[in-house]
């Protein structure tokens, strides 16, 4: 009997040259928010065309810092989706705020422009929009919204370092400045991982100052400026702060992972073609479509299936034949979490539901072979077919 080795829904690239990264992080005497961190910051910033990038312990923790900085309090309200990893709702109510959830488009998983003027209220304080699953969503209609509104848009960029969008008629990759704010996630599921963390991007350098003193304790004066000084200098606290830093180890593996993303989504890119011509033509199975202003990282391939087909038997058939997936982003107002009194809906959330029930997200890494892609294809197409 053959027995297939189990093919991981995702894998992070790493080897020897982050190995001799974080080594030398180590082996240089500052190991926590210093030399290293600067310049990934420089690097990131330059990578996505961002004039600040701000490294931080997480996209969670950018997200908080990004809120704080476009003014979110208690009391106030952010626009965003339900259809999300937790985080982004989360990260409302650490601020003491109310997510107001709209719904979806299935084809993208993205946030339905046209339905967010009808959720701005007088308490709204932000626009939070995600770039679900690695597929830029529609930023140019909600700039357009906010900007009539007078309304920040951040970015939950978590997943989509190396997403492109077209915009004012060249490609662009998403950080650089259109909405206020930018928050990416190094999380190893992402293209780009440090183990955790996370970056916010900006053009505003006061609000770069803002994530700065904040992701320090709100202290005055960094440790690299004191340790630098032939100077006594005492640091003061102005305002309430977070220990959100990133790591000089952790900044030294991501500047080496950096270097890889080019490769990393052209391949990408590659699994993701090869996956909507094996699959699109056939019954029971919806591929994902890019708009024609979008180009994906595909951090996450995600299928939808026949409404008449059952999300977990499919996903245990594919698991018992040694192909691991994962259902795609959750819904967050289904979560014990969120009580009904933690969260708004404007409107129905029926297709964030029904993407709930019906996406799967398949294998996708730098390192899966076309092999094992086609593994992953016939064990989806029996699984669906045998329903
Ligand atoms: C859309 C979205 N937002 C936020 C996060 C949180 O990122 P992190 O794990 O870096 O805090 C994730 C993580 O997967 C995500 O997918």
């Amino acid at each position: 009997m053959t027995v297939n080795t189990m093919i991981p829904v995702a894998r992070p690239w790493m080897d020897e040259r982050e190995a001799e990264a974080a080594r030398r992080a180590i082996l240089s005497g500052w190991v926590t928010q210093g030399p290293e961190v600067a310049a990934f910051e420089r690097e990131f910033a330059a990578a996505v065309g961002a004039p600040h990038a701000c490294a931080v312990s997480s996209c969670t923790t950018a997200l908080h810092l990004a809120l704080l900085a476009a003014g979110v309090g208690a009391g106030d309200e952010v626009i965003t989706v339900t259809h999300s990893f937790i985080a982004t709702a989360n990260a409302i109510r650490y601020c003491g705020a109310t997510p107001v959830f709209v719904d979806i488009q299935l084809e993208t998983f993205n946030i339905d422009p046209a339905l967010v003027e009808a959720a701005i209220s007088a308490r709204t304080k932000a626009i939070l929009a995600v770039h679900q699953l690695g597929m830029p969503c529609d930023l140019a209609s909600l700039i357009e919204v906010a900007g009539r509104r007078g309304i920040p848009v951040v970015e939950d960029a978590a997943c989509a370092i190396g997403s492109e969008i077209s915009w004012q008629g060249a490609w662009e990759r998403i950080g650089a400045p259109r909405g206020d704010i930018a928050c990416f996630s190094f999380h190893p599921r992402k293209l780009v991982s440090t183990g955790d963390g996370g970056m916010l991007t900006t053009s505003d350098p006061a609000l770069d100052r803002k994530f700065r003193l904040r992701r320090q304790h709100g202290m005055s004066v960094p440790d690299s400026v004191r340790h630098a000084s032939n100077q006594v200098i005492f640091e003061d606290y102005p305002v309430l702060g977070y220990n959100y830093r990133m790591t000089d180890i952790q900044a030294a593996i991501g500047r080496e992972q950096l270097k890889r993303l080019p490769a990393i989504v052209a391949r990408r890119r590659e699994l993701a073609a090869r996956y909507q011509a094996g699959l699109e033509s056939l019954d029971g199975i919806i591929v994902p479509r890019e708009p024609a202003w979008a180009r994906s990282n595909w951090q996450s391939y995600a299928v939808r299936i026949g409404a008449w087909i059952d999300q977990r038997t499919v996903m245990q058939r594919m698991l018992d034949a040694g192909v691991s997936t994962r259902r795609g982003a959750t819904n967050v107002h289904r979560e014990a979490a969120y009580p009904p009194e933690a969260w708004r809906a404007a409107g129905t959330l029926a297709l964030s539901d029904e993407a709930l029930e019906t996406a799967i997200v398949l294998p996708l890494y730098h390192q899966l072979t076309e092999e094992d892609q086609d593994r992953v294809i016939d064990s989806l197409k029996s699984a669906v077919h045998s329903s």
